[in-house]
């Protein structure tokens, strides 16, 4: 099965990959739906992660994304983040749509990246929905936004909001044109991410899912690896790079 994967790759002019938490579990960020393990297991999405949430208890929520900003500045990207840039620099059109909030794609050396979920290491005002660099020292938590004096938040996506349109619309052209078309490590329970993978199948585009166990799409697909991302996509690349060329 690998196989007839990296000879689709060797030969695709366009790939699209879509990532989830499980890409980024080997560089010690919690993934939401692991057993055990995953935030969803341990922390209730609607105390943390709606505007309503935040709107009663912005404290609590802001200390969350705090926490977990902590986290993502003290990881590093591991050896999936950065196979898949390094398939970036050999593929001619290659877009990495990416739910994860906490930047490591980039850090690894991706280029075209598309969050679809936002970033938690960027902050916005909560009433005004513009991106905020810096705000006053008042010691306030959430601290308040210089312009209007409202709360300011997390620029994530939270349930209940929809995904910014830009990134969007580039996630679905993406996976339109693409020939090979990856889901790794996402359960691929959360819509409308979750569609991308038959939007690209409908349109044409072989779709492989790495993922450590059968999930959610795992029937659907054309070619499933299991197995920890960061070993089975070195391998993928190594292939590309020794065999045929
Ligand atoms: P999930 O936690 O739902 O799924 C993570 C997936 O990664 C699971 O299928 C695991 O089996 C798999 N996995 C774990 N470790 C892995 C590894 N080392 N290699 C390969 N696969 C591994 O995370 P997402 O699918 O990203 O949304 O969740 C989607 C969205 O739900 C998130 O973006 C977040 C969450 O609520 C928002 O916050 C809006």
């Amino acid at each position: 099965m690998i196989e007839l994967l990296i000879s689709h790759l060797r030969t695709a002019e366009s790939v699209a990959v879509l990532t989830g938490a499980g890409v980024s579990a080997e560089s010690g960020i919690p993934t939401f739906r692991d057993a055990q393990t995953g935030l969803w297991a341990r922390y209730d999405p609607h105390e943390l992660a709606t505007p309503e949430a935040f709107r009663r208890n912005p404290r609590l929520v802001w200390e969350w994304y705090a926490y977990r900003r902590g986290l993502v500045a003290a990881a590093a990207p591991n050896p999936a983040h950065l196979a898949l840039a390094a398939l970036e620099r050999r593929t001619p059109d290659f877009t990495l749509i990416t739910q994860n909030v906490d930047g490591l794609h980039r850090r690894a050396g991706s280029q075209n990246v598309v969050e679809l979920h936002g970033n938690i290491t960027r902050t916005k005002c909560f009433d005004e929905d513009v991106v905020v660099e810096r705000w006053p020292a008042t010691g306030d938590v959430p601290p308040c936004c210089p312009s209007c004096g409202g709360p300011l938040r997390p620029d994530v996506v939270w349930f209940g909001e929809t995904l910014p349109a830009a990134a969007w619309n580039a996630a679905t052209a993406a996976a339109r044109r693409c020939q090979v078309f990856l889901c790794v490590g996402t359960s691929g329970v959360v819509q409308p991410a979750a569609d991308l993978p038959f939007l690209a199948r409908r349109s044409g585009a072989y779709v492989a899912e790495i993922n450590l166990a059968p999930g959610a799409l795992h029937d659907q697909l054309d070619a499933q690896l299991y197995g920890p991302a960061g070993e089975i996509l070195p391998r993928i690349l190594a292939a590309l790079e020794t065999i045929g060329e």
